[in-house]
């Protein structure tokens, strides 16, 4: 098969959260089963050029935006191993110093991106099996496919579309669908509201996501219960309802290269399931940097003793501090972790700033202090140092599509602390579940209220001061876990067998 995924992420060059991830160690994964891939990506300019190797310029050519044709330069390089097409426009699209938040219109820019990406494939006679689209900002790229390709003869690609996030649902005005050379009246009139042609009805707000539902060969979303949630609840319920015979709930996996504590490059210290002393260490060394208390236990390094506080347990959160991550729960727990005598350290960034500030005022109270730290920064290299430092990682969304952070956690000998819900609740089960022992590998709870949370948050502490060796146990088994895209890639793949042209 070929498979191009055109996408707003791509980890670590332009990764926000999971989506990068996903798009990465699916894309490798598919690699290594001997298909041929390629990743389209606009070339933000906040990409570092370092990254990307033998990047070469390959295609010049016009791209279609508000009744001009923008000159625009295709790239070829290879990021992590994956080949990478770069769309550069010569406009003010994609400037800036982040991925999004860009001073230009989001839903035109990436309306554009994905015609530019057809009109490549076009110009360039490439024809792969799949063109696979993510979330809203790539949406879009079903409604033009049809339009652009339906009068050529070879219609070979066929479009498959993942979810990531439904909450995202790329609101556009009939306008800016016109911008791109589409006839936005078609898809957003009142008679065919109940059509399934249409994107919405008011043409102030249609929706890219619903378009690529229903413009897509097939859906996809990250996790089975994500699924049958997005079946149940949310104004495109029905949509998906409707479309449900291509509508497919996969698991998302890890990529596990870049995910491995026995390789990390970004780790002082090694690891692995059968030996974890590079995990004291890097514990230490987290503590220790951070200025967090070193109480008085001591780890033994070849010939010396280091002060450390192995006793104390240490839970991390890394996230995006937006209210799906149950921002509220995030703040209680940095209170009763204290109050339970632990550590707590959360790295997160607030795309609001009004949340941004409120944890401003939570990292002024703390960072001085003993044993909590509030880092507001985005950082790849210290996420994979927290992770391994970690003894306990903690989920605790309103709601998660999947959740990688739970995952990349267990890999990295963190016990996870989740709410029940989505991905969290198909990778995550309770220790004191009696009816699953064989499964149980974390704490979950399920309310939203700060009760239910300190019953999970205690229960761990628990078991981590009074029962060591359970402890010690189920770390190693968290470790051992298979959470890699070996295990899910394989459904992708039948995904696109089922819908390609043969
Ligand atoms: P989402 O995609 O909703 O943000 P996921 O759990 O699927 O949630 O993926 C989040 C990814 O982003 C993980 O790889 C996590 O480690 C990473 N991440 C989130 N916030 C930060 C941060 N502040 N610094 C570094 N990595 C982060
Ligand atoms: C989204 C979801 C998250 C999921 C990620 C990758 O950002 O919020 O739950 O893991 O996409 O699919």
């Amino acid at each position: 098969l070929h498979i191009i995924h055109v996408t707003a992420e791509m980890a670590p060059i332009a990764k926000v959260g999971g989506l990068g991830d996903v798009v990465t160690g699916l894309a490798r994964a598919c690699l290594s089963r001997g298909h041929t891939v390629d990743i389209m990506l606009p070339f933000y300019e906040c990409i570092q050029k370092e990254q990307i190797s033998e990047l070469t310029l390959i295609t010049s050519y016009g791209s279609f935006h508000d009744g001009n044709w923008v000159p625009t330069n295709a790239y070829r390089g290879t990021v992590s191993g994956i080949p990478v097409i770069f769309i550069e426009p010569s406009n003010h699209f994609f400037k800036g110093q982040s991925v999004y938040g860009g001073s230009y219109d989001e839903t035109e820019a990436y309306l554009f991106f994905s015609r530019a990406c057809l009109e490549w494939m076009q110009v360039t006679l490439v024809q792969p099996d799949i063109i696979h689209v993510h979330e809203w900002q790539t949406g879009g790229l079903p409604l033009l496919y049809w339009d652009m390709y339906h009068n050529l003869s070879l219609k070979k690609p066929r479009i498959t579309l993942t979810i990531h996030n439904m909450e995202h649902y790329g609101e556009c005005r009939q306008e800016q669908l016109d911008k791109c050379g589409l006839d936005g009246s078609i898809y957003a009139t009142e008679e065919k509201a109940v059509d399934d042609r249409t994107v919405g009805h008011n043409p102030e707000r249609l929706s890219l996501l619903k378009g690529g539902i229903v413009y897509s060969n097939s859906i996809l979303t990250v996790s089975p219960t994500y699924l049958k949630e997005t079946l149940c609840s949310g104004w495109l319920a029905s949509t998906l309802l409707r479309h449900r015979d291509k509508y497919v709930g996969i698991l998302n996996g890890i990529d596990t290269d870049m995910w491995n504590p026995a390789t990390d490059i970004f780790l002082p210290a090694k690891f692995n399931a059968k030996d974890l002393e590079g995990k004291k260490l890097c514990k230490y060394y987290v503590q220790k940097g951070l200025g967090l208390d070193l109480k008085g236990d001591s780890i033994i390094k070849g010939d010396n003793t280091i002060d450390a506080s192995v006793k104390v347990p240490l839970v991390v959160c890394i996230t995006r501090l937006v209210a799906q991550k149950g921002l509220h729960l995030i703040t209680h727990a940095i209170k009763r972790v204290e109050e339970l005598g632990g550590q707590m350290i959360v790295l997160g960034k607030a795309p609001d700033r009004r949340v941004e500030s409120e944890f401003k005022y939570l990292a002024d109270l703390h960072n001085q202090g003993p044993s909590v730290r509030i880092l507001l920064i985005y950082s790849e290299e210290l996420s994979h140092m927290l992770y391994a430092a970690a003894d306990m990682v903690l989920v605790p969304s309103m709601y998660e599509p999947c959740g990688l952070a739970q995952m990349i956690g267990m890999r990295y000998g963190a016990v996870p602390i989740v709410r029940k819900t989505g991905g969290l609740a198909d990778t995550v089960f309770d220790m004191d579940n009696q009816s699953n022992r064989e499964m149980a590998n974390g704490f979950v709870f399920e309310g939203i209220d700060e009760g239910s949370l300190n019953w999970a948050l205690d229960r761990a502490f628990s078991y981590y001061r009074e029962n060591p060796s359970v402890w010690a146990g189920t770390v190693r088994k968290v470790m051992e876990i298979d959470n890699s895209w070996n295990n899910t890639a394989g459904k992708y793949i039948d995904v696109y067998n089922s819908v390609r042209v043969r």
